[in-house]
């Protein structure tokens, strides 16, 4: 059976497209994710790709896929600076997780330079735009055994 990999996304990422284009570019999400499942399928591994606006539904997507699936990719948005229960809920599981972020949330705003995330991570990608997901596959797939 294909190992699974699932990609996380937080608030506000369903506006990609449209939303502050001079810091998250014009590129949409669905285009995002068209990007990842063919990068998934090349590598050989399966995608669930899902985009919440809501806390508590991310935290149930984690704990979902800690029961299902080979890894995280994780952009948890704003929910990055703020949320002790994401913290929590990749602690509680047993797969690695890769924290991504568009931008370069160190050279924005101070309250962006401190996340929850990162410390519970395998690693975090952040400043190359969508790129960075498909550079968190190639880091996470690498990390998954056989
Ligand atoms: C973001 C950075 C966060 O600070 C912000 O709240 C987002 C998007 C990024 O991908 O650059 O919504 O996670």
């Amino acid at each position: 059976m294909a190992k699974q990999i699932h990609i996380l996304n937080g608030p506000n990422l369903n506006l990609l497209g449209e939303r502050e284009g001079s810091i998250y570019g014009h590129v949409t999400l669905a285009d995002i994710e068209q990007n990842c499942q063919e990068e998934c399928a090349r590598l050989g591994f399966e995608l669930e790709f899902a985009q919440t606006n809501h806390e508590g539904d991310l935290v149930e997507l984690i704990q979902n896929a800690g029961k299902t699936a080979d890894g995280i990719i994780i952009n948890p948005a704003a929910y990055t600076h703020t949320s002790v229960a994401i913290h929590d809920a990749i602690r509680a599981i047993n797969i690695p997780v890769v924290e991504v972020h568009l931008s370069n949330i160190f050279a924005r705003e101070s309250f962006r330079h401190h996340s929850y995330v990162s410390p519970v991570a395998l690693g975090t990608i952040c400043g190359f735009g969508p790129a960075g997901y498909i550079l968190a596959l190639g880091a996470l797939t690498s990390h998954i055994p056989e």
